[in-house]
């Protein structure tokens, strides 16, 4: 049987991928999956091209990180998506405790979002997770300091850097209708309007075993209906421990149900899981009690989930 992304590719799509994170490329038996690229044709770096890893002086970049994951991508050729530019969260304290005004502050966004999408190209998160649950705005250093304008200062910096990077928007919650969605493609439109360039949202897709949202298709082909692609970026379905049969079984169908939504919309580009196995899985350690939330175990073996997700392929 052909491997998850060479299904994919076969399907139309561009590819199915994988978070992975750089202590774990010490592990050789994950690396040999993970750089199979008939099961994975794209990776994410889960966490070293954060604004702490990348630029964690001001003014200094450090692309070591990853770089390391890059390289291996082009190895396996492998396409890779940047993660990512802007978000109130795994800032370096220069940042967060400095006191900028607008204008410093928008010279400090417009280089480092220029810089490192100058640096690697492919697929940008450029805006991670700029809404609230009720759809206002995040408070965070940038918002705090220059109102929604930090979106459009971001974009233009990264799209004058590399003008072929496709540059995405990137949340939580966002999967189904609902406030946040809306304030999501209000955002686009007036992007839209105001000329600067969005070519994509991804839809992060952390979801919990049994309650994958109803109306994922729909909402993406209402995205894709204002003239951006959409793409499943950080999937994962956790299940309160310890898992069952009946849970994995529920997993499989939840897979099967979000891998096939993007499926059925010919503007969702590709599917990344955030982590292919429990072994390195984040959720553990964000969610108490939960996890479990991959397709291949801690042992690096395939569970339900993954013929769930082969099915909707
Ligand atoms: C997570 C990483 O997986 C963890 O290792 C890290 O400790 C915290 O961040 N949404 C995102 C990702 O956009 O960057 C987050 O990644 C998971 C939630």
């Amino acid at each position: 049987i052909a491997g998850l992304n060479a299904v994919a590719q076969a399907a139309g799509k561009k590819y199915f991928g994988s978070a992975t994170d750089n202590p774990e490329l010490t592990d050789t038996a994950y690396v040999a999956i993970l750089s199979d690229n008939t099961q994975f044709g794209q990776l994410t770096p889960g966490n070293s091209m954060k604004w702490y890893a990348t630029e964690p002086e001001q003014g200094t970049f450090d692309f070591t990180g990853g770089q390391q994951i890059v390289s291996l991508a082009q190895q396996n050729k492998q396409l890779m998506r940047g993660h990512n530019c802007v978000w109130y969260n795994e800032l370096p304290s220069w940042l967060t405790s400095g006191t900028f005004n607008a204008t410093e502050l928008t010279s400090i966004v417009s280089t480092h979002c220029g810089t490192i999408v100058g640096h690697w190209k492919d697929s940008w998160d450029i805006i991670n997770e700029p809404f609230n649950d009720d759809g206002t705005w995040r408070s965070d250093v940038f918002y705090n300091t220059l109102g929604s304008d930090f979106v459009s200062v971001a974009l233009n910096a990264a799209s004058a850097a590399d003008p072929s990077t496709k540059l995405y928007m990137n949340d939580y919650n966002i999967e189904n209708p609902g406030v946040k969605a809306t304030a999501m493609q209000n955002l686009v439109k007036s992007l839209k309007s105001a000329g600067v360039k969005i070519d994509g949202i991804g839809f992060e897709s952390h979801f919990i075993v049994g309650e994958i949202p109803a109306d994922i298709q729909q909402n993406m082909e209402a995205f894709v209906a204002l003239g951006v692609e959409v793409s499943i970026t950080e999937l994962d379905i956790r299940m309160t421990l310890p898992s069952t049969d009946a849970l994995l079984e529920q997993q499989k169908q939840d897979y099967q149900t979000v891998i096939s939504a993007c499926m059925a919309v010919e503007g969702c580009a590709g599917m990344t899981i955030w982590d292919y196995t429990d072994k390195y899985s984040w959720v553990p350690s964000t969610f108490s009690g939960q996890g479990a939330a991959c397709p291949w175990d801690e042992n690096l073996v395939k569970k339900p989930a993954y013929d769930g997700i082969a099915a909707a392929l």
